[in-house]
Order: structure tokens, then C-alpha cells, then sequence
């Protein structure tokens, strides 16, 4: 097994032989024993090889997130978010990774029409990628299509409670399962798509009772976000927790400030380019005496 490294000199990948084994999805799904999980399981995002590399070793799953749209883009949700830019971005990830499982979200419009464009649309992204599962969202309405793809090669993590990709429906980024209807429903909903063969399942912005009910119900890992600490594994967009965003939700909890750091560091930078304080001697190229 190798991943690359990125020679700054020459920006060329040179592949590195690495220690380990990837994480695989019977080995992440067998985290969740007779209903239990001893050692929750750790998810970051990763949208670069770089940051790939440096999460890598600390997560047993990366997602390459369609929140890149956000994130990475600056796009307004994650509707508008193309096939090309989920594969790029997930090549990029398994390059930068050899311990992670690496999970490429499908984006909108790739997967809804039906099982056969999902499968299209799946082995497209596993192909061009190299990774070893995607993500779609929703519940009881994409059973079929989970059921469909897990019978074809194709590893699925489900993803229920808020879907920010239905953000046009549900009409905001508000917290799911507030009356009993809905908190019903994604129960049931978590049920669906883990029967269908979904080896774990993604709980977003629900009440925390609602997180634990969905853990006790199903066999497989719950990844939560803005859930529950009940849930088998967690999961953040690393720029929240990297403190990159001047707004923190409130399910986010900043690790580092990294966006003052930069600031401040271009803030120095700036400086010395106009006082000519950069570049010096060491940073300039002299002929040889
Ligand atoms: O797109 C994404 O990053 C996600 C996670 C927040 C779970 O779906």
C-alpha cells in the first residue's frame, strides 16, 4: 500500500510505502457489538490531500462531505454541488490517507431518480476516487436504492435527521424531530435504510433523546452530528472545529482558532512585504561564490 506526499520543491506526488492496514467496512461496522460500541469511532471531514494526510491518523473514517459546496466553494447549500467536484475532491482524500476509511458523499441529483442512477452514479465516484464507500441521504424513500447498491458492491452510510440536502423542503437548518410525528420518522427512517444494508448511519441536528432512540434501534454504528454523545462515533466539518468560520452552531466545538492564526500570520506577512523586511538573504537565491 502507498499514499503520496507532495514534494514542495518540485509539486510532484511521490508515493510512500506506509504501515497498517485500511480500515474496512466490516471493521466498522463490527464496532457495534450486540448493540454496543466500547470505543467510539471518530469521523472528520477531509476535502484536500493535505488535510487528508494530517487527520488521517487520528480518524477511522474520513468523509469527503458534500459541505465542501460550502466550505470549499462557497456556494450557498449543498444543492449546487456537481459529480466532478465530489470525485476530484474524494481522489484527492484517498491520496492523502491510508489508515481511514475513506466515505465520498453523492451529491444532489446523483442518486434520487432511482437505483440504477444511484448505481451509475456510485460506481462512478468508487472508480474515479478509490474510496470504499458513499453517503446518500434520507430514509424509508432511499431503502430501495440502499438496498439496491449494498447488493452490488457498493458500501453505503446513511445519513438521517437533518439532510441538508432537502434543505428546500424542510425550509431551514433547524434541529429535526421535534414533534412526535417526526421524531417517528426518523426513527423509522434510521430502521429503513440500516435494513436495507447500510453499514453505519449518520444522525444530524436531532434532539439528543431522539439520537439515543435511533442508537438503541439499529445494529449498526450511529455517527452523530449535532446529536448525541450516546451515539457510536461522531462526526464534524474539520474547518468548524478548526476554528476557520467566525459562526460556531451551536453542536460545534472549536478545537483551535486557526482563523486568527492566519490572519495574523498575513497580517505579518503583509507587513514585511511593504517595509522590504521579505524576502531576505535566506529566501533569495545567490550565485555561487
Ligand atoms: O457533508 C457533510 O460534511 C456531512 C457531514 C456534516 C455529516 O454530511
Amino acid at each position: 500500500m502507498s499514499t503520496f506526499t507532495i514534494d514542495s520543491a518540485t509539486s510532484r506526488a511521490t508515493p510512500t510505502p506506509v504501515p497498517g492496514k485500511r480500515m474496512t467496512v466490516p471493521a466498522i461496522r463490527a464496532r457495534k457489538k450486540d448493540g454496543a460500541t466500547g470505543e467510539p469511532l471518530v469521523m472528520l471531514t477531509a476535502y484536500t490531500m493535505r488535510m487528508a494526510q494530517l487527520l488521517d491518523p487520528h480518524c477511522e473514517m474520513l468523509l469527503v462531505g458534500d459541505s465542501l459546496g460550502q466550505v470549499i466553494y462557497g456556494l450557498p447549500s449543498t444543492v449546487p454541488v456537481t459529480m466532478e467536484m465530489m470525485c476530484a475532491h474524494g481522489a484527492a482524500v484517498v491520496r492523502g490517507s491510508w489508515h481511514a476509511l475513506v466515505g465520498v458523499d453523492m451529491p444532489f441529483g446523483s442518486y434520487e431518480g432511482s437505483p440504477e442512477q444511484a448505481f451509475a452514479s456510485a460506481s462512478r465516484i468508487m472508480k474515479e476516487t478509490g474510496c470504499a464507500a458513499v453517503k446518500l441521504e434520507g430514509g424509508e424513500a432511499m431503502a430501495p436504492t440502499v438496498d439496491f447498491l449494498t447488493h452490488r458492491g457498493i458500501p453505503v452510510i446513511g445519513h438521517v435527521g437533518l439532510t441538508p440536502q432537502a434543505v428546500n423542503v424542510l425550509g431551514g437548518y433547524g434541529a429535526r424531530g421535534k414533534s412526535e410525528a417526526e421524531a417517528e420518522k426518523i426513527v423509522r427512517d434510521a430502521r429503513a435504510v440500516t435494513e436495507a444494508g447500510a453499514f453505519c448511519v449518520v444522525v444530524e441536528g436531532v434532539l439528543e433523546g431522539i439520537a439515543d432512540q435511533v442508537t438503541d434501534a439499529i445494529a449498526v454504528p450511529t455517527i452523530g452530528i449535532g446529536a448525541s454523545a450516546r451515539c457510536d462515533g461522531q462526526v464534524l466539518v474539520t474547518e468548524d472545529m478548526l476554528g476557520l468560520f467566525e459562526r460556531t452552531p451551536r453542536f460545534v466545538k472549536r478545537y483551535a482558532d486557526l482563523a486568527s492564526e492566519i490572519g495574523e500570520a498575513a497580517a505579518k506577512y503583509r507587513e514585511e512585504v511593504r517595509a522590504r523586511g521579505f524576502p531576505t538573504e535566506e529566501q533569495t537565491y545567490q550565485p555561487k561564490s
